[in-house]
């Protein structure tokens, strides 16, 4: 799993456990939970390389798609839509925080707590939310089959 930790605080995001960080890195182990850490210049941004691949991008046999993981110590969840492009945006649902879940079978966001339904750009499109989800950038990089998803706002 990677996690960006904040430069002015430097603790393991995932673990808490307190990090050295050489001087000049930019990318560190954490010794306690092997969390890998990135850090990014800029007080606010925050870039986490995703502990899943483009190919988890799909759903289990059970037709449940690859769980949120931690962004900054929020959920974030990662899609791919019916056209395949890949898209992240926090789990956390704008009518009362309930985590939302991804619904490749219907191609939409569902929040189980009182039936919100949000498009796959994250847009409120049925029930309680007031507001979109929070999108985030995404990059993927990496050898066609490897390809690595890095998260990111700012
Ligand atoms: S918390 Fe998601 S619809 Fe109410």
């Amino acid at each position: 799993m990677l996690s960006v930790m904040d430069p002015e605080s430097p603790n393991c995001p995932n673990c808490g456990a307190p990090l050295v960080v050489p001087m000049g890195e930019t990318e560190v182990p954490c010794e306690y939970c092997s969390s890998l850490l990135r850090f990014v210049p800029g007080a606010e941004e925050l870039e986490v390389v995703a502990p899943l691949r483009v190919s988890d991008l799909r759903a289990d046999a059970d037709g449940q798609w690859p769980s949120p993981f931690d962004f900054g110590g929020k959920p974030c969840l990662v899609i791919r839509t019916e056209n395949g492009d890949i898209k992240a945006f926090s789990a956390l649902c704008t009518h009362t925080d309930c985590t939302v879940k991804f619904r490749p079978d219907k191609n939409d966001i569902f929040c189980s707590c009182h039936a919100g339904i949000y498009d796959t750009n994250g847009q409120n499109v049925s029930g309680p939310p007031p507001r979109p989800l929070q999108a985030f950038k995404v990059v993927v990089r990496g050898k066609p089959g490897e390809e690595e998803i890095t998260v990111s706002r700012g």
